[in-house]
């Protein structure tokens, strides 16, 4: 296990100092009307522990945090909205406009560092779900400044971190979303710890294509299908759907199929078999992870597979993990949330904090001048 991040409490007494807080509020907005919305501030929300510690002890805080990935200075990307719900959970929290305008941020550029720690006391770091990436406002402040990881931050690093070290057993881990490619890192630091891998989501046509089916005109990565070959060859347990609900190539019917997928049909979500047999192995699980919906489930007719996960996923007894993103919001959207241990404000760094069992913002924490 990598040694301890310094906690708020490392610092030296924060009374009458200034805090420059880097969290992650990037969430997801909405436009209707014309009226910015902000989607789901579980972001926001899930620093206030942090801020309101930092608050109660006297200090001023400025916060920061990028939002979306814009290319330079692009007024839809401004943290107004999300300046306007801080005001309303946090009065008297100064809120940086989006570091993204300024290319100093993601090339972790030493000017815009030393421009961000100007006039500052102390930094603190809550953005768990932008851990992952070595940018200036993660990775800077803390070779200048006193610096600590916030609660959130340390919340994310213990249950994450604790999947890798001594999990109860048996673990089942979960994974969907589009794209194998992005996650075999991930599948391999998982099998290595898992009792079994549940796989749905569109990465699951190319494990399908890899066990001989067609796979119509489903999501397929063509060069992945070797990879995914040696992964069911590992001798570790990983289940694919055996049965698929796909739509038609005019787009207007859709039907449940096994695991050949007819010419110019596409794999939506997994099949009630399938969700079945998922549901088998999540309820009885010590220890649960999921990451990725299993379908296309914005659309009612491919939600089903992902419904039945977050349904088992809540009412599994073991300790349950929801990776962010997109599964962090069909659990939302379903009112499951509070019925899993921990819903997880990473996507990407998640997956990446379990990959590589450490990440560069935690790193850069423990190398702070305080840190022990
Ligand atoms: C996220 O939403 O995954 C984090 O905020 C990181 O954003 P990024 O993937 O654009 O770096
Ligand atoms: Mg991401």
């Amino acid at each position: 296990m990598p040694p301890a991040l310094p906690q708020l409490e490392d610092l030296p007494d924060p009374a009458g100092k200034r805090v420059l807080l880097r969290a992650d509020f990037n969430v997801p907005l909405s436009t209707d009307d014309g009226d910015v919305r902000i989607d789901d501030d579980l972001r926001i929300r899930a620093t206030l522990p942090t801020i309101e510690w930092l608050l109660s002890r006297g200090a001023t805080v400025t916060a920061c945090s990028h939002l979306g990935r814009p290319k330079g200075e692009d007024p839809r990307y401004s943290v107004d909205p999300v300046r306007r719900r801080l005001a309303e959970l946090a009065p008297g929290v100064e809120l940086m406009e989006n570091l993204r305008f300024d290319p100093g941020e993601e090339a972790n550029d030493r000017e815009f560092v030393d421009r961000l720690v100007a006039g500052q006391d102390l930094y603190v770091n809550d953005a768990f779900g932008a851990a992952h990436r070595a940018h200036a406002s993660v990775v800077g402040p803390p070779a200048r400044l006193p610096s600590a990881a916030g609660r959130l931050l340390v919340r994310e690093v213990e249950v994450l971190g604790g999947l890798l070290h001594q999990p109860a057993r048996p673990f089942a881990a979960v994974l969907g979303g589009a794209k194998v490619s992005e996650k075999i890192g991930v599948i391999h630091a998982l099998l290595e710890r898992v009792e079994v891998l549940l796989v749905g989501g569109g990465m699951c046509f190319t494990f399908l294509a890899a066990l001989g089916h067609p796979v119509g005109d489903s999501l397929l990565e063509p060069g992945q299908v070797d990879t995914c070959r040696e992964l069911l060859d590992s001798g570790r347990r990983i289940m694919v759907p055996t049965d698929v609900v796909a739509l038609s190539p005019d787009g207007r019917r859709v039907r449940q199929v096994g695991r050949t997928i007819p010419d110019g049909w596409r794999g939506m979500d997994i099949g009630p078999g399938t969700a079945a047999e998922f549901v088998d192995e999540i309820t009885p699980a010590s220890t649960v992870f999921w990451n990725g919906p299993m379908g296309v489930f914005e659309d009612e007719r491919f939600a089903a597979g992902t419904r039945a996960v977050a349904e088992a996923v809540a009412s599994c007894r073991g300790f349950t993990v929801v990776g962010g993103g997109d599964s962090a919001s069909a659990l939302a959207r379903l009112g499951l949330a509070d019925r899993v241990d921990h819903v997880s404000t990473g996507g990407g760094a998640a997956l990446e904090l379990l990959e590589h069992g450490d990440l560069p913002g935690l790193v850069a924490l423990r190398g702070a001048p305080n840190a022990r």
